[in-house]
């Protein structure tokens, strides 16, 4: 074949290979359209769904897929090293913390979170919401626990649903349905929506508009409503995130202190303290993951396909019991390696969380022996500072969730400060001791249980159980059968 000739059979041959080329291109093409136009006929409602709907049932009917896996949350009990969903009790796994909360609930009561579709029942069941005989906490802890919130600031105006009490009547009897659907989706359009003004007003006071952020962004914003640090303004225990300075933890510290706000004052040591709460989100915004624009729900609802159907798994939870779907999608490692390395990130951090609370409480501890020697409000008043600083920088890191794993170099950081401002607290209540004729070294209690602790601390447990089984045999059945009468159906919270 002459030269020419060659380079024509080329040509046929670049030809074909084009054409066959563009026609599986056309083929992708129309598949692509065709599960676009899948999931769009999909956010066609065939049943209408009410503004205000808070039965998670109701818009299952819609969207089975998301309705089904939403609802694992309720019989999920899976257990892994630092993390997963089967009822831990905190206090007895580690009984320093009945310590450093003395004077507060959490020192009556603190599990380990479980799935959405229990908020209702898990937070009826604490003791830190009381009884029929004492009710502590305000309506304000209602707010994160299910889409009846929005509906009733909507009904009653955001500052009403706020006040009074957990326990009034036109709170426990309506707020019935655990977190659910309406409380991230637009019944209408299915768009994901912040139903939280805490969030819009924080944002807000940062100069930001909610409106302005990205898809990608809201995929975690609309977890940011509740998985964040956050207080009760007085008066009137208006819900409001200690943004204004900034999202680190010693921004929060400053925002708070500038404010002179205390939770609650410590029953021994007498430090004005803070209850750091879940801080998921700012905590997750110092990693790695967030910088690289990773959002919650790419790990804790990936995609899944079903059916030629491909939805995000509304399941949430662990990732570490779904780390093909979870994780697998960005690093190509093993399973085993991937739950390895997280475990052994938590692992260490645990290790030195431990540390800081063991100062901490020793700390407590110690300034209550200061004071029963006659110890003076000067004499301590730096030393309560730091207790309080040291306190809020271990809950910051030990109330989120993760065991540190969404940044574990900010924990440990976090950690390392901890330490040093219960040391120095120690360090100073030395001198203290030594000026009041202490001899040193001081004894400390027995703590090594959550008995004994809750003991030395002057909890009656039998008293405050006593008093819960009353209002979970009285007051909550009340509020039930009326729930009943008002919605027709009663969500199957009771897991
Ligand atoms: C890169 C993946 C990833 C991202 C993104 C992520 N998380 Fe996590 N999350 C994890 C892992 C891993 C754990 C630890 C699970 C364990 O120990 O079982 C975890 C734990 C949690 C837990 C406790 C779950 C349990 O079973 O104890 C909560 C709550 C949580 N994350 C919320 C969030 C929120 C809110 C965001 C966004 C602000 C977020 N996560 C972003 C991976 C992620
Ligand atoms: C905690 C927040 C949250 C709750 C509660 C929630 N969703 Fe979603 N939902 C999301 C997120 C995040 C996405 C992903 C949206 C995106 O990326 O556009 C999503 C996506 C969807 C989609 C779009 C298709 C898909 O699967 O990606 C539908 C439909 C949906 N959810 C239905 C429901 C239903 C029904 C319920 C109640 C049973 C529910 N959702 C509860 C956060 C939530
Ligand atoms: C309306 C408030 C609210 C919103 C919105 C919300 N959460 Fe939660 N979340 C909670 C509460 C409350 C719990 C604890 C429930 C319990 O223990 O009864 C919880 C528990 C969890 C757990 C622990 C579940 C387990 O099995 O260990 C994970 C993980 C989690 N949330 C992730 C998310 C993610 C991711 C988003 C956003 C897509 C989100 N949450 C949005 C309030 C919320
Ligand atoms: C959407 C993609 C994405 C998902 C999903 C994801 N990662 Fe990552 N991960 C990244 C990126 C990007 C980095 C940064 C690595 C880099 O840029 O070199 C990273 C970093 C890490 C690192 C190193 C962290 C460090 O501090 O150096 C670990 C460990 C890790 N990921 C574990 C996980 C685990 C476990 C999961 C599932 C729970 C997960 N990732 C889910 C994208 C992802």
């Amino acid at each position: 074949m002459s030269e020419n000739g060659k380079g024509k059979g080329l040509s046929w041959l670049l030809f074909l290979v084009t054409i066959v080329v563009v026609f599986f291109i056309g083929m992708m093409i129309s598949s692509v359209v065709e599960r676009k136009s899948e999931s769009v006929a999909r956010l066609q409602l065939t049943n209408e769904i009410a503004d205000g709907e808070t039965r998670n049932e109701v818009w299952g009917q819609d969207f089975p897929q998301e309705y089904e896996t939403y609802m694992k949350l309720s019989n999920g009990e899976f257990k892994i090293d630092h993390g997963g969903s089967a009822m831990i009790d905190y206090l007895e796994e580690f009984p320093e913390l009945v310590v450093l909360w003395a004077g507060y609930g959490f020192s009556k009561d603190y599990n380990q979170g479980r799935g959405h579709t229990n908020a209702i029942i898990d937070i009826r069941n604490t003791l830190r919401t009381g009884g029929v005989k004492s009710s502590p906490m305000p309506a304000t802890c209602w707010s994160c626990k299910s889409p009846d919130v929005p509906r009733l600031m909507e009904k009653y105006g955001v500052k009403e649903f706020y006040s009074g009490k957990w326990s009034d009547e036109n709170k426990g009897a309506e707020v019935i349905n655990p977190i659910g659907c309406g409380d991230c989706h637009d019944s209408k359009t299915m768009n994901l929506t912040i139903t939280r003004p805490a969030l819009v007003e924080a944002f807000e006071r940062q100069g930001k508009n909610i409106e302005d952020f990205t898809h990608q962004e809201m995929r975690s914003l609309v977890c940011a409503q509740c998985h964040v640090e956050y207080y009760f303004k007085k008066p009137g225990n208006y819900l409001t995130f200690p943004w204004d300075k900034g999202f680190a933890v010693e921004d929060m510290e400053a925002y708070y202190d500038e404010a002179d706000f205390k939770d609650w004052t410590h029953k021994l040591s007498r430090a004005p303290m803070l209850k750091t709460q879940h801080p998921d989100y700012e905590v997750f915004k110092t990693g790695i993951h967030a910088r690289r624009g990773v959002a919650c729900a790419d790990c804790h609802m990936p995609y899944k396909v079903e059916g030629g159907v491909k939805f995000s798994d509304h399941h949430i939870q662990s990732p570490l019991n779904n780390i093909a779907n979870s994780c697998q999608v960005c690093h190509k490692e093993s399973e085993e390696q991937l739950r390895s390395d997280v475990v052994n990130t938590q692992d260490k951090i645990l290790e030195i969380r431990r540390i800081a609370e063991k100062a901490v409480a020793a700390a407590h501890m110690q300034a209550k022996i200061a004071w029963d020697n006659g110890a003076t409000e000067e004499q301590m008043k730096p030393v309560l500072k730091l207790i309080r600083h040291a306190q809020w920088r271990w809950d910051y890191v030990a109330a989120s969730n993760s065991m540190g794993f969404h940044s574990p170099v900010e924990a440990m950081r976090v950690l390392g400060t901890s330490i040093q401002k219960a040391e120095q607290a120690k360090s100073e209540l030395s001198l203290v001791f030594v000026k009041l004729g202490v001899p040193l070294p001081v004894a400390m209690p027995d703590i090594s249980t959550k008995a004994l602790a809750q003991a030395y601390i002057g909890l009656d447990m039998e008293a405050l159980n006593a008093d819960k089984s009353e209002f979970l045999k009285t007051t909550a059945v009340e509020w039930d059968k009326k729930a009943k009468e008002r919605q027709g159906t009663l969500i199957n919270y009771q897991k």
